[in-house]
């Protein structure tokens, strides 16, 4: 990892937590988790409900939220929809593309391209989130798959803006939630994020593919962080099952600390 990258843990607790149970979580973080250190981000990306009320209660010098999702317009005639525009004033940051997103709820490359040029117009940083499926995996596509996802994410992203995005690297066989889930090996990771990079350089330059942070999530826990974390050219996790437990979040916190110490 080159030291001008930041290390990033984020909880994304899905569709869990009331806004009182997201609060009373806020709470034992914040009392727990005192000092983090200057390269070192914290995101917590709860349900849309706590957003407004966490917003409020979080210490945004340690802390910050993100979307797990929203609308790629503006405004409009959206019945049921947010907007980024209305969550900025909450939000720094916005994941896109998840795979629940583009499996479920069978989101195209397209719009989650818009979403991606949507939060960084509204100041946010996206987090695009891509992986292969266990098929496209089984069927040795897994290049094409991340390539492809690639494309279309950072598709609206011009040079000047490609330092604003993150990219998590999520195999969605390894999605603790997805039946049969098994944990990505470091190997894969590794490739995985070879890859990323490679595409990165072509598009963008070499020295922005330096620069992009690149994120695994998957059967995270508080035993695997460590060894995901020492992935050269993983700057961090995105967290799902296990961050819903505030100690084992805290634990992967602590681990991740360790590892900035030592560099
Ligand atoms: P798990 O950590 O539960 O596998 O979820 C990962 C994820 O989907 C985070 O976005």
């Amino acid at each position: 990892m080159t030291s001008a990258r930041k290390t990033y843990i984020i909880a994304n607790w899905k569709m869990n937590f009331t806004p009182g149970e997201a609060s009373l979580y806020l709470h034992r973080l914040q009392d727990r988790i005192d000092h983090i250190p200057r390269d070192m981000q914290i995101i917590l990306a709860p349900s849309v409900i706590s957003l407004q009320s966490l917003s409020l209660q979080i210490n945004r010098r340690q802390f910050k939220l993100a979307a797990q999702n929203f609308n790629q317009n503006d405004y409009g005639a959206y019945t049921g929809e947010v907007s980024v525009t209305q969550l900025r004033g909450f939000v720094d940051y916005a994941i896109c593309g998840h795979s629940e997103r583009r499996y479920k709820f069978h989101e195209t490359d397209k719009e989650i391209g818009e979403k991606v040029a949507a939060a960084i117009r509204n100041g946010l940083t996206p987090i695009l989130c891509i992986g292969e499926t266990a098929i496209e995996r089984r069927n040795h596509e897994t290049a094409s798959s991340i390539y492809s996802q690639l494309a279309g994410g950072l598709h609206y992203v011009s040079e000047e803006d490609i330092s604003k995005v993150i990219i998590a690297y999520e195999p969605v066989w390894a999605i603790s939630s997805n039946k049969g889930a098994r944990p990505a090996n470091p190997g894969d990771i590794k490739e995985a994020s070879d890859l990323i990079r490679k595409h990165i350089s072509k598009i963008y330059g070499k020295d922005t593919a330096e620069e992009i942070s690149i994120l695994y999530g998957g059967s995270v826990n508080k035993d695997t962080a460590g060894g995901y974390l020492s992935i050269p050219g993983i700057d961090g996790l995105l967290i799902g099952n296990a961050s819903l437990i505030a100690d084992s979040f805290c634990a992967i916190v602590e681990t991740a600390k360790g590892k900035i110490n030592e560099r």
